[in-house]
């Protein structure tokens, strides 16, 4: 039997890491549950004084996980949220939130 190109292709996007491009959405990451109670899980933050991450420049987003992990950017409660997370976990996240679509603000 031969399988067409275009199914092949197909295949192969759908398989994450193996594939990347900015088209494809990203998956979830496991760890979105420890960000989701503030940020909320698609970037738009619930509370009073966290910063909405829907829509961020992937590269910000990236650098900023690193400093608070590092104790570059010296913020507790994000220091405790990342604890050690890995570069790949960190990444990951980035890459969901940076996908996410920002949502105009309510009260200008
Ligand atoms: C307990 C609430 C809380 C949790 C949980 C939390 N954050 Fe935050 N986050 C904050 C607050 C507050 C700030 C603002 C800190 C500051 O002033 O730098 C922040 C800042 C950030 C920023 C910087 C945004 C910017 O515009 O500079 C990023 C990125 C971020 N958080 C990602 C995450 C990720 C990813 C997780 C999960 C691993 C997470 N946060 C978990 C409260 C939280």
């Amino acid at each position: 039997m031969r399988i067409p190109l275009t199914a092949i292709l197909c295949l192969i996007a759908a398989i994450p890491g193996v594939a990347r491009s900015q088209a494809t959405p990203p998956v979830r990451p496991s760890r979105l549950g420890l960000c989701a109670a503030c940020h909320g899980a698609t970037g738009h933050a619930s509370m009073p004084g966290v910063p909405n991450l829907a829509g961020q420049k992937l590269d910000y987003l990236r650098q900023a996980l690193k400093q608070y992990r590092d104790g570059r950017r010296a913020v507790p409660v994000m220091r405790a949220a990342i604890g050690p997370l890995s570069d790949a976990e960190l990444d990951a996240l980035a890459r969901w939130y940076s996908a996410q679509a920002p949502q105009p603000r309510a009260h200008p």
